[in-house]
């Protein structure tokens, strides 16, 4: 990690009733706002920060990804999202995000093969998955699932131990297509598929989610090549509610399959990860083109809750990179599937486009993200919408356990411990029960 050991630039804070000033030192990482560290502020002024949202607040020192939300950039390890969404796998971005590096050709084969090895899930975890009512969301159900492989999987439950952690890592990465694709399979009461490891991460997702026992299914190349890029697209997004939520939950020394349950849960929130099941949702409720100018309304009216969902970003207020990469697998997709005029991706092409052009959404810089796309993608791949956040869990897991393996090294680490500004009552006496009004 590089870093301004010998910050030469501070910021002076005055505090205006005492009269005292505090010099706080600025921090300057390798690209990016230098950030103010106020670590001190506590002991030296007895104030604390109030920044509810953290909207100016770093949490950490991270090497593994980079936004610039003004320009819509989105580095992993320094290199362009796009160019590792055309020139790259998920396996090559997966290792890139949890070693540092693009791996070298040995490397790659070792690591395919290491994360292969552990597809497969305990014959057991079969027998939990029956434990869930058929009509479950699949969240509840991988939610559940993942905690308890803590349970199943006790030999890499050791946080102190690096070893037991990159195994944990592994098994993590490894077998979450297979408790999606189980999830999704139990939802339609089908028997499970076990996973087939001469198939590439994508395709063995694939394949375990749409083949039966009594009919296989071939894997598209371009399903495949799109299903591979949706996963790097979604694999890491710096400090976003889950992976912060992760963070949080390994600062305790939680265990990693705990922490990414955790993570799980924060992801499936409509404002988070479960916007791409609410963007399809939202546009079978507008239904028509004619219609979106009754929703725009809703959206830009204060006393109306509706939001655009898949509009606006909290760090992005230029177009989303990985959007664009997004709305061009989209269209290669409804090709290869022979999907002409499908009236749900006509509706989000004349949405997007009034969107742009809308005052309301252009000042306030409300671009289509990442989930705006997605949606259709899988919808038109066959995937159920309640799967969809299923889904950005799946790649989402890589860049939980980068960041949660980052956190356990860093020296600077502490038990995650906000305060907070009291707002209740002052003091006051017990009052017995025959007192009370
Ligand atoms: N539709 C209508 N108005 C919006 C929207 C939207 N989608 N998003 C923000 N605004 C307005 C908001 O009402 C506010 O207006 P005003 O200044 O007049 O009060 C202004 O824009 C700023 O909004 P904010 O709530 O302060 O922004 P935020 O950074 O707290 O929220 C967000 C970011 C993503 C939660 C929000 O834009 C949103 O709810 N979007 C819809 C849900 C969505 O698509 N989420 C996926 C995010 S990308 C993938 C991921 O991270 O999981």
């Amino acid at each position: 990690m590089t870093e301004n050991k010998t910050p030469k630039e501070s910021v002076t804070l005055t505090d205006n009733s005492s009269g005292k000033s505090i010099e706080l030192p600025l921090l300057a990482g390798t690209i990016g706002p230098r950030v103010m560290d106020c670590r001190s502020l506590y002991s030296q002024t007895g104030h604390f920060t109030y920044d509810p949202g953290y909207t100016s607040t770093g949490s950490c020192r991270s090497a593994i990804t980079y936004i610039d939300g003004d320009e819509g950039v989105l580095l992993h390890r320094g290199y362009a999202i796009d160019e590792l969404a055309e020139h790259s796998d998920f396996p090559e971005v997966a290792y890139l995000i949890l070693k540092g590096e693009l791996p070298n050709a040995e490397q790659k084969t070792k690591f395919i093969k290491d994360i292969t090895y552990h597809s497969m899930l305990n014959e057991q975890i079969s027998f939990f998955y029956r434990g869930f009512r058929r009509d479950s969301h699949p969240m509840a159900v991988i939610c559940g699932v993942v905690g308890a492989m803590a349970a199943f999987y006790h030999d890499s439950t050791d946080i102190n131990d690096p070893h037991q952690r990159m195994v944990a890592s592994y098994r993590l990465i490894a077998k979450m297509p297979t408790v999606v694709a189980w999830a999704y399979k139990y939802s339609l009461g089908q028997p499970f598929l076990y996973p087939q490891n001469d198939l590439s991460y994508a395709g063995n997702f694939l394949r375990m989610m749409f083949a039966t026992p009594c009919e296989d299914y071939k894997v598209s190349p371009v399903l495949e090549k799109a299903m591979d890029r949706i996963l790097i697209l979604h694999a890491d997004h710096e400090q976003n509610a889950s992976t912060s939520t992760v963070r949080l939950a390994g600062s305790s020394g939680a265990n990693p399959f705990a922490c990414i349950a955790a993570g799980i849960a924060s992801l499936w929130g409509p404002a988070h990860g479960g916007a791409n099941e609410a963007v399809l949702q939202m546009l079978g409720q507008i239904g028509s083109v004619d219609r979106i100018p009754e929703f725009i309304k809703k959206a830009k009216d204060p006393n109306d809750s509706f939001r655009l969902m898949g509009f606006g970003h909290r760090v992005y207020k230029n177009y989303d990179p990985r959007a664009k990469i997004m709305q061009q697998t989209c269209h290669e997709v409804l090709n290869e599937l022979g999907i002409k005029d499908e009236p749900l991706l006509k509706l989000a092409v004349e949405l997007e486009r009034i969107a742009l052009e809308d005052e309301y959404f252009v000042s306030r810089k409300l671009f289509p993200n990442v989930d705006f796309y997605s949606g259709i993608i899988f919808r038109a791949m066959g995937i159920p919408t309640q799967v969809f956040t299923c889904l950005f869990a799946l790649a989402r897991t890589v860049g939980w356990i980068a960041q949660w393996n980052e956190m356990l090294a860093d020296s600077e680490q502490k038990i995650g411990r906000p305060r907070q500004l009291y707002v209740g009552s002052a003091p006051r006496k017990f009052v017995p029960m025959g007192k009370r009004a």
